[in-house]
Order: structure tokens, then C-alpha cells, then sequence
């Protein structure tokens, strides 16, 4: 099973990419299911359907859903926010991770990862392609569920001490049957919610998993696409390619359009290598708005060539993992390497707050929980040197003698 995430700033044609990507694979024999995770829904107007949140198909292996958060609004993810937040402040935790918290994403968004993780796992296709919100919206919830898992792993256990603690203590004073079971039900919401978003995960950082980046050739925009990139590697999802959209043909006489089509390809030959080794595809400006599965193929036969077995077969193949973080050895030390494209040396920050080591870069903060190898270690340097990051780490004597 195969999953396509498309994500990238607002406007560019992620959902018209997305949905073009679904119609090219599935008419290449691939089975295909495009979900809109986007709350603004574009995908039933691009593909000229009425969808809802049962998959329905489009056309022969080809179905379509828009994930209805509403219809698991009974998770009451409201109630389990404000118990978090609470937990973080009875256990006076430091007020790094508690900013992070205030950046987690609403009930609406988060229910939508679940029901994406869902869809996925009920491995009724062999290619999920999802049609993401804009970018920055996209990355707070991708970063949710390491991040939330942090906190429930932090909170947890000591919560339930306390509880079990006071209820035996209530039991012991008040008699059996008018037992106060004070938030019990919030702690069994928030293990459930745990378990769920490791699924999440699972799934969404995954083998077969990659994130597909969609641009237009303009400044602002590349340059949001090269902050959502070092975004995505330092949560650890892997962009397997980029698609430039809505490039003007240079064909013709006509002096406007040529110089824009010069011009346009100029900023993307410069943009090209931060965006390395992930290819980089074209897609032209279309005459015409691309809407219904036609255009849309017409549009995905210009990106990825004539449909076909070399086409599924190119799609099916697990995204090249590369480039991801990962934890080498040299001699008795090691070296963290987190991948961090396009990422400036300025942009960039590195703490050590206990067993997490804070890395900062472009506005996020990723806290990388560190493999127990590493706990026991001192951090003796770091150096930022083609597109990686490489924190080294020595043994400390002190630490690896402690019991
Ligand atoms: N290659 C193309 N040629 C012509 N028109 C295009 C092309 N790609 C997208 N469009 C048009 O551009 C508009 C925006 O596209 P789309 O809705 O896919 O963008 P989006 O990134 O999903 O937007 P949002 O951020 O609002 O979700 C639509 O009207 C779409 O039909
Ligand atoms: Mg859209």
C-alpha cells in the first residue's frame, strides 16, 4: 500500500496535482482512493463529483472521499486538551514543551489524521493519495502525533499513579459504590488517543509513505516550499518529489508569454538543487481550468508520462528512504545525522533539554528524543554540511558507569 501525501502553499494546485495523480494511476491499472484532508473540500469541484465521506467511485478503480471530522466528534478532543494542559502544569513541566503544546492543531484537524489513518489501514487500494491543507497547517499536524506522544508518555504514568492513589484513598473513606473517580474517563481518552496517533504515525511517516511538494514558479512560493521541506525531514517524512505547476508553454511568438516562460524557468533551474535528490516535474498552465477526470489525465500524462504498467509500477515502488535521519557510528562516537534541506546556518539552533536534543530550524522545533545510546553521551559538536545535520556525541564515563 502505497501513500502519496500532497501538500504545499495555498493556491498552487495541490488538489488539482493530487486528484490528476490519482486519475493517472488508477487509469494505469492502479487501485486508487484520493482523500481530501483540506476542510475546504476542492476535490469534489476538480473532479466534477459530488463526494462524501463514504468513498464513492469516480470512475473504474478510481474512488474518492472527503474525511468528515464531525462524524467522530465523540472524541472529545476538547476535554483531553484542557486535561493535557492541566497535567503539563501540576507536574511543572518546562516551559519549552508547554509552548509546544499551545501550537497543537484543533479537534477538527486532528480527527481528520484519524480518519485518513483509517482509511488507509482498511487496505481496501494499493495507492491512497491525499489531498493535504496548505502547508503550514499541513506540518503542525504531521508534527502532532511525536509531539502529542511525548507529552501523554511524560504525563501519563504519574497521572495514573496520583488517580489510582485517590480513588483507593476515596474507596478507603467513603465506602464502596460513591467512589469519586476524578477524571478517570479523561485518562482512558487520553491512552486511547495515545495508541491511536502511534497508528497515525505508523502509517504517515511509514516506508511507503512520501510527501509530493507543489509549487508555482514564484519567489514567495519556492521559497515556503524550502521551509516546508527541512519541516518535513526534521519531523521525519521524506519528500519524494517536487511538482512545479502552472508553467507558461514558451511556444509561440508572443513576447509576454515568452518572457514569462524565461523567466519562469529560470527561478526553477535555481531552485532545483535545494530540493535534491527529490526530482523536480513540470506541469504546464493549461488552457483551461483542468476540472473532471479528462483533463486531469491530460494534465498527469504532461507530469508523468502515458499511463501503463511502467506508470503503476513507477508509482507502487516504495519512496527511496535516503536522506533521513539516522543515527551513525564513528569509533567510540556517534553521529545523529538529521537531514535538513535547504536549512541556513543563521536559521538554525541546537539544545539539549535531558534526553531530548531541541533542533531548530526555519521557525520549527522538532525535540528529537534520543536513542538511549545517546542519553548516556555528551554532545561535543555539530556541523551543518550538505544538507545534513551532524551532531556528534561521545560517551560520558560518568553516565555509562551509573546504573
Ligand atoms: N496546471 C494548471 N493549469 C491551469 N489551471 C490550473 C493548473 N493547476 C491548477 N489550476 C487551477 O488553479 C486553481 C487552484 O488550484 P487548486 O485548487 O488545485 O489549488 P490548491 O493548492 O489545492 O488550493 P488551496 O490551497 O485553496 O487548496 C484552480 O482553479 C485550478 O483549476
Ligand atoms: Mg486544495
Amino acid at each position: 500500500m502505497r501513500v502519496l501525501l500532497f501538500t504545499g502553499k495555498g493556491g498552487v494546485g495541490k488538489t488539482t496535482i493530487a486528484a490528476a495523480t490519482a486519475v493517472h494511476a488508477a487509469r494505469s491499472g492502479v487501485k486508487t482512493l484520493v482523500v481530501s484532508a483540506d476542510a475546504a473540500h476542492s476535490l469534489a469541484d476538480c473532479l466534477d463529483r459530488t463526494l462524501g465521506s463514504e468513498p464513492v467511485e469516480v470512475e473504474p478503480g478510481l474512488s474518492a472521499v472527503h474525511v468528515d471530522a464531525r462524524a467522530r466528534g465523540e472524541r472529545s478532543w476538547r476535554a483531553l486538551q484542557e486535561y493535557l494542559i492541566g497535567v503539563l502544569d501540576t507536574l511543572g513541566v518546562d516551559p519549552i514543551a508547554a509552548e509546544e503544546l499551545t501550537v497543537l492543531p484543533g479537534a477538527e484537524e486532528v480527527l481528520a489524521l484519524l480518519e485518513v489513518r483509517d482509511l488507509v489501514t482498511a487496505g481496501d487500494h494499493d495507492l491512497v493519495v491525499v489531498d493535504c491543507a496548505p502547508s503550514a497547517e499541513t506540518l503542525r499536524l504531521l508534527a502532532l502525533p511525536e509531539a502529542l506522544s511525548r507529552y501523554l508518555e511524560l504525563s501519563l504514568p504519574v497521572e495514573r499513579r496520583v488517580l489510582r492513589a485517590m480513588a483507593a484513598g476515596a474507596r478507603a473513606v467513603r465506602g464502596e459504590g460513591v467512589v469519586p473517580r476524578p477524571r478517570d474517563h479523561v485518562v482512558e481518552a487520553a491512552e486511547r488517543l495515545h495508541a491511536e496517533l502511534s497508528g497515525v504515525r505508523e502509517v504517515l511517516a511509514g516506508p511507503s509513505t512520501s510527501v509530493r511538494l507543489v509549487l508555482t514558479p514564484e519567489a514567495l512560493v519556492i521559497a515556503e516550499a524550502r521551509r516546508t521541506l527541512t519541516a518535513l525531514a526534521l519531523y521525519g517524512y521524506g519528500v519524494d518529489g517536487v511538482v512545479a505547476n502552472r508553467l507558461v508553454p514558451a511556444d509561440g511568438d508572443d513576447v509576454w508569454r515568452t518572457g514569462w516562460a524565461r523567466a519562469q524557468a529560470l527561478r526553477l533551474a535555481e531552485a532545483e538543487p535545494s530540493f535534491a535528490p527529490a526530482p523536480m516535474l513540470r506541469a504546464g498552465y493549461a488552457a483551461g481550468e483542468p476540472i473532471g477526470p479528462e483533463a486531469l489525465a491530460v494534465l498527469a500524462e504532461t507530469l508523468y508520462g502515458p499511463t501503463g504498467t511502467a506508470a503503476a509500477q513507477e508509482v507502487l515502488a516504495p519512496p527511496d528512504l535516503a536522506g533521513r535521519l539516522r543515527v551513525e557510528r564513528d569509533g567510540e562516537e556517534f553521529l545523529l545525522v538529521v537531514p535538513v534541506p535547504a536549512a541556513e546556518r543563521e536559521a538554525m539552533s541546537l539544545a539539549r533539554v535531558g534526553d531530548d536534543l531541541c533542533v531548530q530550524v526555519a521557525g520549527h522545533r522538532r525535540a528529537l528524543s534520543l536513542p538511549s545510546a545517546l542519553r548516556r553521551c555528551v554532545v561535543t559538536g555539530a556541523r551543518l554540511r550538505e544538507g545534513e545535520l551532524r551532531v556528534r556525541f561521545r560517551p560520558d564515563p560518568a553516565l555509562w558507569r551509573a546504573p
